[in-house]
């Protein structure tokens, strides 16, 4: 029990202070706001991004969150922003862009309690993602997509062990095999690492992260699926350009079993007519859950594939099959 007298105190002092303050000026802490700057100088802002980085209360500057009671840094939201409306200008077409790029300075570690940070939507071609990355252990959300980082998924980033979203998709250049040690955070609900370059197995490490809803993989070959039926709690799943899907049959009916499956798209894994049809709706079916189906770009002939749809699912609202070879215009059933 806290004894009276303190508890009198600190009530006091916290009323001087919102006096004194005003109840939302908290004021930066130095040593932040000079990792900021050191942070600021080392990216290339183009689009004036960080202009209002100069004001000496870093709490109040675009895209940071401080704690309400310690003015710690909690959020840094430096997410750059893409438009595909196209415009013209001095002669060509572009897109309209606003995003940071550089380089992604060290000083960032001295944020230690921050808990979110998103970067995506940013220029970091032909840099990586820093490996400090990991010193930063109360991150809960960790944004990177869409950044053009390249080389591997440092390892380090399996220090996060707080992490409940990582996402890592479309940077396109991300490439090695994607890291076991991701197998480890295993408070993640959130994992995307589509849209990238990754070869050869995708770490069956991933059957720990039981807490996850929703997982989004692309580029690599599946060996057992003996981790995914681990995965009960996943409402979406995505697999992208898995090569050798065609020739493991077990992964479908695993994936069928996933009693809470909302969402699912196997596309681009060369799916043929022979591959879906041998699973006989006798004996087949995906869970009563599954309201949306993606098949996109497989190399369905036959329209038989729409009634063996029907015969296994019982919930359906939206079918894709575009980008496949059946006869007609392109399928995409809502
Ligand atoms: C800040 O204080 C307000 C009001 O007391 C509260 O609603 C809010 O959740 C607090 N925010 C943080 C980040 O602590
Ligand atoms: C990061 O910012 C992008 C762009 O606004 C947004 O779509 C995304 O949801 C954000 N990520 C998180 C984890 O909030
Ligand atoms: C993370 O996982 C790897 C391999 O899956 C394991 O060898 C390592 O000990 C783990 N590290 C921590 C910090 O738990
Ligand atoms: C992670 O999964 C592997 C099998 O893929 C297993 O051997 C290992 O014990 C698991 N680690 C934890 C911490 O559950
Ligand atoms: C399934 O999860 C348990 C812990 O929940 C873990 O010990 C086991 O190794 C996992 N199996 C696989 C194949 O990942
Ligand atoms: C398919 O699911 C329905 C609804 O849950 C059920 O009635 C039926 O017996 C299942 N069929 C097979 C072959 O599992
Ligand atoms: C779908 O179910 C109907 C009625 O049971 C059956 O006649 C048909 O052969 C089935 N088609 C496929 C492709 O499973």
């Amino acid at each position: 029990m806290m004894n009276l007298k303190v508890m009198m105190f600190m009530f006091v002092v916290s009323v001087v202070l919102q006096v004194a303050y005003g109840q939302h000026h908290i004021r930066c802490l130095p040593n932040e706001r000079d990792a900021l700057l050191q942070f600021k100088a080392a990216i290339v802002d183009d689009y004036d991004m960080l202009s209002s980085w100069t004001t000496p209360d870093c709490c109040q500057w675009e895209g940071i969150l401080c704690n309400n009671l310690t003015a710690h840094i909690i959020r840094l939201d430096l997410h750059g922003e893409v438009h595909y409306e196209y415009f013209y200008r001095n002669g060509y077409y572009g897109v309209s862009r606003r995003y940071i790029s550089g380089e992604i300075h060290m000083s960032l570690t001295e944020l230690r309690h921050l808990q979110y940070f998103n970067l995506s939507f940013n220029d970091f071609r032909e840099t990586n993602i820093p490996e400090f990355l990991g010193s930063l252990t109360n991150l809960r959300y960790l944004d990177l997509s869409s950044c053009h980082f390249s080389g591997q998924i440092p390892t380090q980033i399996s220090s996060l062990t707080h992490l409940k979203y990582l996402n890592l998709a479309d940077n396109y250049y991300l490439d090695g095999s994607i890291p076991r040690e991701i197998g480890n955070l295993s408070r993640l609900e959130y994992l995307d690492l589509s849209g990238n370059s990754f070869e050869g197995y995708i770490p069956s490490q991933l059957g720990n992260l039981s807490n996850l809803h929703q997982l989004y993989l692309g580029e690599g070959i599946v060996t057992s699926d003996e981790w995914l039926s681990n995965l009960t709690s996943l409402t979406h799943l995505s697999f992208n350009s898995i090569s050798n899907f065609n020739s493991s049959p077990s992964w479908l009916r695993t994936i069928a079993k996933l009693p809470k499956l909302r969402e699912l798209s196997l596309s681009e894994c060369g799916l043929s007519d022979h591959f879906l049809l041998s699973f006989n709706p006798s004996n087949f079916n995906f869970s009563t859950s599954l309201s949306v189906l993606s098949l996109f770009e497989n190399s369905f002939t036959q329209p038989m594939i729409f009634q063996w749809v029907s015969n296994t699912t019982s919930n359906l609202v939206e079918l894709d099959l575009s980008w496949n070879l059946l006869k007609g215009e392109d399928l995409k059933c809502v």
